[in-house]
């Protein structure tokens, strides 16, 4: 298994004060509307563990065997009864149940291919929703990160981080980010290397991440071709009460109900 893989629990609780708590959020959101839950695109399901954990009905989905692997080995114990895993796209749900809040967390959807994929995503979201059931979902701000959408070649260096189960420390560097602004995409090359107590380099990776920006308006218009008509959104992960009138931040953070025209 990639060490990309192996460290991305680690790497998100590391990285929650940095870049927002998610999974805090996601937290009080499901408590808030109540379960069950499904989580699309939910890695090795940290956010759906807590979420079982805490007496939530949770479905964790993603399609990523290494994830979904990586999670049932280092990832938090969750209650049988209420948690479970499946392998699956979020671009075709299994219609088996039905939830009252479906969640995206931590950028998932930019991580699709093209608008029609996300499209179709959103309206995959909305037919497992029950009646008055919300969809949410986050991604970067791209408004309030415009750097992304601009070529870097430095290299940066992240704070290391330790293997969870070698005990190891992982250099992480950030080598150099690639745009494409016809398909509005952002490759970063991250680097990956397990060193031991004697400093000796025992693995190293390559890793490309690849994401798409969209501006609030594209997903607004998204949302709309994927029939949904009732959607707020926010910019903050420390926004909370839907009253609320809505503020640019860091991230968008989409609020959709069950509702279509
Ligand atoms: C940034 S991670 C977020 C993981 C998790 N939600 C979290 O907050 O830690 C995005 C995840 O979406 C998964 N993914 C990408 N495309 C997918 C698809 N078409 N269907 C299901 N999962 C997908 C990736 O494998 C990855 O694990």
């Amino acid at each position: 298994m990639p060490l990309y893989h192996e460290t991305y629990d680690v790497r998100a609780v590391i990285d929650a004060p940095l870049i927002g708590d998610h999974a805090g959020y996601y937290l009080r959101l499901a408590e808030r509307f109540g379960g069950p839950v499904l989580e699309l695109g939910a890695g090795t399901a940290r956010i759906s563990r807590q979420l079982a954990a805490s007496g939530i009905d949770a479905t964790a989905l993603e399609i990523s065997d290494d994830m979904i692997d990586a999670g049932n080995r280092w990832g938090q114990p969750a209650p049988a009864d209420r948690f479970r895993i499946i392998r699956g796209d979020v671009r075709n749900l299994p219609r088996d149940r039905t939830y009252a809040l479906v969640i995206a967390p931590f950028r998932m959807m930019q991580e699709l291919d093209d608008e029609t994929d996300v499209i179709r995503a959103f309206q995959e979201a909305f037919s497992v929703l029950q009646p008055g059931g919300l969809f949410c979902f986050d991604l970067i701000d791209i408004q309030a990160a415009p750097a992304l959408m601009h070529p870097d070649p430095t290299i940066q260096r992240l704070p290391d981080i330790r293997h969870p189960e070698s005990g190891n420390a992982v250099r992480i560097s950030a080598c150099e980010r690639l745009v494409n602004p016809v398909l509005r995409q952002y490759r970063e090359k991250w680097l990956f290397e397990e060193v031991d107590a004697a400093g000796r380099i025992l693995r190293t990776e390559q890793s490309w991440q690849v994401h798409r920006w969209y501006r609030r308006s594209d997903i607004a218009r998204l949302l709309q071709q994927a029939g949904c008509k009732s959607t707020i959104w926010y910019g903050s992960f420390r926004d909370m009460e839907l009253e609320q009138p809505c503020r640019p931040g860091r991230d968008q953070i989409w609020l959709c109900q069950s509702h279509f025209q």
